[in-house]
């Protein structure tokens, strides 16, 4: 395989920044220094004025496949991801069929192994009466277990107490949980069907899936992991409120509740219902600007542990139907990381703490093996960005299989120039070399 040494970049890890050069040999990061020399065999990139990350590792995906490949598959949205700098991902269980025996679990990782361009790990999803087949998962191989306490895209919802107990007190696995409230959206929804008939302003999305439905499924998830020892992460925090529920005062492999944030969170707010209608509709609904400063503010003091993209694609067809038959979540494996550095530019956040929860702290917390992080004798995973390269974000740039993106006509300053997986060139100025494939993620348990 090429070897290449990536020179002169803006190497960012670990909290620091420095110019340096980077060697990738054999698939792992051989060294990390200044003025390194190498023979000629090894292809050197100039990334003089770049940036050179860890790639992102995205705890939250859909790639539809199997059974909703009209949305997307892994084939599609992984080139999308390696395109956007996410180099490894962790896919979700509400496909077709579900992924809620081993069988159906293993099928998913021989299909990734034969098409991901980027690393993989597909979750395990709970049911109301699956707890034998749940309690079979390797958690040397599989990321974790995935519980939708409030219903989404798939009907996965687990809604039964008992049930719920008996998962929180026998798996040592980490339970990541959609957490919105089934009841206190059934009741808004209902009174939103009085008053507006079929018709529901998209606007009323934050008013049905409310704050009140994603703090009480929040809180009660997070009451239910302290009483039985459980490891829980709270996936996709969308409102101020929830964040109080978080701690920041031990660090990160320590802790037992983790919370992750999405980039969509982090970017809308319900102003945005206006122009974009129901491309910004997902579950949890984006809210108010009040509540996305909040999720900045328990990202910046390290109540919110990492960043993800929830990337869900659904169709052009499908997106534009009204309110009501529209359903929820939207394409960004592209976009999530040229999107977040628009944000360091503002100065909302340093490149080295956006570094930390999108690469480092992922690998943290789930005990990824020797990834998320540039250091020697890991894998080389690692991604070149030109932050001073504008581009707009349109039809004809898109890689998504549904073709559409919430982002279109934002122009965004930073470019990806290179994605490295496993030391293999997976993209280079605008093309997906298709030849290599992900591996699939090792956990370190
Ligand atoms: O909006 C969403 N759509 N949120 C989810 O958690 C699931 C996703 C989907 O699969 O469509």
């Amino acid at each position: 395989m090429t070897n290449y040494l990536i020179k002169n970049g803006t190497i960012v890890t670990e909290g620091k920044s420095f110019v340096g050069d980077l060697l990738i040999e054999n698939g792992y990061i051989k060294k990390i220094g200044h003025n390194l020399q190498v023979d000629s065999t090894i292809q050197t990139i100039d990334a003089s004025g770049k940036l050179v990350l860890p790639g992102m590792i995205d705890d939250q995906v859909h790639f539809r496949e199997p059974g909703l490949t009209h949305k997307g598959d892994i084939q599609s949205e992984s080139r999308a991801a390696v395109a956007g700098g996410i180099t490894s991902f962790i896919e979700q269980p509400n496909t077709v069929p579900n992924a809620v025996t081993q069988d159906i679990l293993e099928e998913k990782y021989k299909r990734a192994a034969e098409v991901s361009f980027a690393n993989y790990s597909f979750m395990m999803g709970g049911t109301n009466d699956n707890l034998e087949e749940v309690l079979k998962t390797n958690p040397r191989n599989v990321a974790g277990i995935k519980l939708f306490l409030g219903s989404s895209t798939g009907n996965m919802l687990v809604d039964n107490q008992e049930v719920l107990e008996k998962i929180f007190s026998s798996t040592s696995l980490l339970i990541a949980v959609h957490a919105e409230d089934e009841g206190t959206i059934r009741k808004n929804l209902a009174e939103h069907k009085e008053k507006y008939g079929e018709d529901i302003p998209v606007q009323c999305h934050p008013v049905i899936r409310s704050e009140e439905a994603c703090y009480l499924s929040s809180s009660k998830a997070i009451e239910l992991a302290k009483k039985t020892g459980a490891r829980l992460h709270v996936f996709h925090l969308s409102t101020a409120k929830e964040t109080e529920l978080f701690r920041n005062d031990i660090p990160l492999k320590d802790k037992k509740i983790t919370a992750e944030v999405c980039v969509h969170h982090l970017w809308f707010t319900d102003k945005d219902y206006a122009v974009k209608g129901n491309f910004i509709k997902w579950n949890p609904a984006v809210k108010s600007e009040v509540d996305r400063e909040g999720l900045w503010k328990a990202l910046l003091d390290d109540r919110i542990d990492v960043i993800a993209t929830d990337h869900a694609p659904h169709t052009l067809e499908e997106k534009s139907k009204s309110y009501l038959n529209a359903p929820s979540g939207g394409p960004l494996v592209q976009h999530a990381l040229v999107a977040l550095l628009e944000s360091v530019k503002q100065g909302r956040i340093t490149i080295e703490k956006l570094v930390e929860k999108f690469a480092h702290n992922p690998a943290i917390l789930f005990q990824v093996e020797k990834r998320g992080f540039l250091k020697e004798g890991y894998h080389a995973d690692v991604v070149i960005v030109d932050s001073e390269s504008e581009w707009t974000v349109d039809k004809s740039n898109i890689l998504y299989k549904c073709g559409w993106s919430p982002f279109e006509g934002t122009a965004f300053s930073s470019k990806i120039t290179h994605t490295f997986v496993n030391g293999f060139l997976a993209y280079a100025d605008g093309v997906v070399n298709t030849e290599h494939k992900g591996q699939r993620l090792l956990f370190e348990r």
